[in-house]
């Protein structure tokens, strides 16, 4: 609910147990009044009465001045900390004052209310075109305040949308150049956010290829501390999103807790302010880093949307409420697997570049066997991609590979039931290929230097019409003609160099481009899944999330190092984009032996795929593989539909166990795996999550053995025995079902 009081001008935003308010002044600056968490009592429309104003900063107090928490912090107004903008402007469109001396170019930016109006119909940028349905589609408000430059001709439109039930509020920013002369922005952040001071236990995640989403948690520093993309991807290194708490005052299941996260690929910056003050101020959006955004008379720019919020219950219940917000609002619903997401085999780790049409059809007539449902051909199946060295950019099926063209395999992947799944990498290009040979100058580079290659490969110049215009061609015969039901879509460098004919706008352009691409493609294919993967997990975000179905978190597929990735990927995204593969028990990356029911436990905890070599199994480890798929199938919807509890994480216990439980307390699953256990230690016992109190439940294990039975109460309470036999490496996944139950209970 949004509510304003026109005599103090304050404006009030109601969420589920949240609100946002903030007021105008006698300067006409929305300050910032307050965001947290609504009393426990409050009724949905209890607020700020707006009665009172609640705080002057007295412009001749200078020093003061410096910290009014204005909505959109502007450069060239009265602070000198971090800003939401800052724009150039050529000349002054009014007469000089008296002894005034023009300085060119001009860098300030006043802007002022001048009114808002609520709507139902406001989009961020970037969003999603491609028409498919998102899980719900219910009108949300959103407030619009508009601020003017009273001497500039420029302005910004200050966007709120809520999702109440989820405590969310998307942030974003519209400007328009209203002169006629070009205006440059050199920061664009899509929002900055105000938060109590001493909020300064900060979530987030750091990590490398192979080593994505590792959870670190730290102190704010007075200053500023910066998480960051500095490519046209979502990076390896740290990922759009964070959560902060007062030290002590949060912990997994408890405390206030607030959240945000960009939906957005590109080159992005979240960056929180420690002002000397102690106020914490937080500024996400584009990155500043060789950021030019040139808006010419009349141009109108949307910033993608600053995704934020406030949990009462915890990091839990942040994440809880960003994977409700993602699965309702974010993901598009694939008209192929509206409800779970398919178990998939990937033949990547079992042929790499040496595919053949007899390889893959072995892969995939056992791959149907033990019930994989959407059989996907990896790299190397065009051009001269025998390696890495070649064949990048020339999207034509190999005749070295499938002699008899590829709709021979696909033909009989279909026979088998399966849908047919290929890997493409449509932004880049290796040299040693016809298209690059045709095309020198479609890559990114600046002229007359050396073209840094990486993996062998160079970028695209998305900045280029044309080349978005080729790659949709291509794309789109092949969707066509092979009955592609799913692209594996990956991008396996960093941006250097990045010289395009569209100079420093490639960095917003090239994600545009992707995002477009794709979005053409599922409108014109409505029946075609997308994964996002970036040499694993590189552009995993809210953007990206918008129109695709699932991601690849990692290329480290050991079980152990995959439980800690697969946490910190679970603070922010729902396990129903997470894909996840059982591949060989000798692992390619790591060199670790592990157990087969580990590798399962693990990659069951998303969507489930397998990524082994199937001809280099026995008929017995095949019928294993197909117990667990057949288990896993069971429990998907559980797994993939549920809420999730982190029950007990690895850095803490040594062991790390998640719930998943339907909203109705129906149906759990709880999946358990150790790391270290030191002989003659117990772990604690986690009470269980969200269940019916006085409903009965029987506990199965995967071949259907009830291994206990207990009542709702009991397993949230004293939780599930433990076993004698808990040691490093030792897992299980079991289901929980109500056997006496009533919605009424
Ligand atoms: C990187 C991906 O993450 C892998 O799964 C695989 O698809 C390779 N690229 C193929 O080149």
């Amino acid at each position: 609910m949004i509510h304003f009081n026109p005599q103090t001008r304050t404006f009030n935003l109601l969420l589920h147990t949240s609100y946002y308010a903030f007021q105008v002044d006698d300067q006409e600056q929305p300050v910032h009044l307050g965001w947290g968490v609504r009393p426990d009592a409050a009724a949905a429309d209890d607020r700020l009465s707006g009665e009172t104003v609640y705080e002057q900063y007295d412009p001749p107090w200078s020093f003061i001045t410096q910290f009014r928490p204005d909505e959109l912090l502007t450069f060239g107004d009265v602070t000198s900390y971090g800003v939401t903008l800052k724009a150039s402007f050529p000349t002054l469109p009014q007469p000089l004052a008296a002894g005034e001396h023009l300085h060119l170019p001009i860098r300030d930016l006043r802007l002022r209310y001048v009114g808002y109006e609520v709507v139902t119909d406001a989009q961020p940028g970037l969003a999603p075109t491609h028409g498919l349905p998102t899980g719900v589609s219910s009108p949300r408000e959103t407030l619009r305040v508009l601020l003017r430059d009273p001497v500039q001709p420029f302005q910004a439109i200050v966007c709120y949308r809520l999702t109440p039930e989820h405590d969310i509020i998307e942030r974003w920013l519209e400007l328009e150049n209203l002169g006629r002369e070009t205006v440059t922005l050199d920061v664009c952040h899509f929002a900055s956010l105000h938060l109590p001071n001493g909020t300064t236990e900060l979530t987030y995640v750091a990590g490398t290829w192979a080593r994505e989403f590792m959870t670190a948690r730290q102190r704010l520093p007075m200053g500023t501390q910066v998480i960051e993309s500095r490519s046209v991807q979502t990076s390896h290194n740290s990922n759009p999103f964070f959560f902060l708490n007062q030290p002590g005052q949060a912990w997994e299941e408890g405390g206030t807790v607030y959240f945000g996260a960009l939906a957005y690929s590109g080159s992005w910056r979240i960056s929180f302010e420690q002002l000397p003050t102690w106020d914490i101020r937080v500024h996400g959006g584009y990155n500043p880093f060789d950021f030019h955004l040139a808006l010419t008379p009349g141009e109108r720019h949307i910033t993608p949307a600053f995704v934020t919020g406030v949990s009462n219950d915890g990091w839990g219940g942040a994440s809880r409420r960003l994977h409700a917000f993602t699965q309702e609002r974010i993901l598009p619903v694939s008209a192929a697997y509206p409800s779970w997401r398919p178990v998939l085999y990937n033949s990547w780790e079992a042929t790499y570049f040496n595919l053949s049409y007899e390889n893959q059809v072995a892969l995939a007539r056992k791959a149907a066997a033990i019930g994989v449902e959407l059989f996907c051909v990896d790299d190397g199946w065009f051009g001269g991609r025998r390696h890495d060295r070649a064949g990048l950019g020339d999207w034509v099926v190999s005749q070295d590979v499938f002699p008899n063209g590829l709709e021979q395999l696909v033909a009989e992947v279909h026979r088998l039931g399966m849908k047919f799944g290929l890997w493409v990498e449509p932004e880049m290009v290796n040299p040693d290929s016809d298209l690059y040979r045709q095309h020198p100058e479609w890559v990114l580079h600046f002229p007359s230097r050396p073209r840094t290659e990486s993996r062998n490969q160079l970028i695209l110049d998305f900045g280029r019409e044309e080349v978005i215009a080729y790659i949709f061609t291509l794309l789109d015969e092949l969707v066509t003609r092979y009955a592609v039901s799913f692209f594996k879509w990956d991008m396996n460098r960093l941006a250097t160099e990045p010289g395009s004919v569209v100079g420093q706008a490639i960095w917003r352009q090239h994600t545009a481009g992707v995002y477009s691409l794709m979005d053409r493609l599922r409108q014109k294919h409505p029946g075609l899944d997308i994964q996002s993967c970036s040499g694993g997990g590189g552009r995993i975000d809210l953007g990206i999330l918008g129109r695709t179905d699932q991601v690849w978190v990692s290329d480290n597929t050991d079980a152990f190092d995959r439980t800690r990735i697969q946490e910190g990927f679970s603070l922010t995204y729902p396990a129903r984009t997470m894909e996840a593969w059982v591949t060989h028990e000798h692992n390619h990356i790591t060199q670790r032996v592990t157990p087969l029911a580990l590798r399962f436990d693990v990659a069951m905890r998303g969507v489930l795929g397998i990524g082994a070599s199937l001809n280099e199994l026995s008929e017995a480890e095949l019928q294993q593989y197909a117990s667990y798929i057949t288990f896993y199938k069971q429990i998907r919807p559980v797994i993939q539909g549920g809420i999730l509890y982190r029950l007990q994480r690895v850095e803490e216990w040594g062991a790390s166990i998640v719930q998943y439980v339907l909203p109705d307390g129906s149906q759990a699953v709880y999946s358990l795996v150790i790391h270290q256990h030191q002989v003659g230690s117990y772990r604690p016992n986690p009470p269980l999550r969200g269940l019916q109190l006085k409903a009965n439940y029987t506990v199965t294990d995967r071949r259907g053995h009830e291994i206990h039975r207990a009542t709702g109460y009991e397993l949230m309470t004293l939780g599930l025995p433990r076993e004698l036999g808990e040691f490093g490496g030792y897992s299980r996944t079991l289901h929980i079902r109500a056997v006496t139950f009533s919605s009424s209970l």
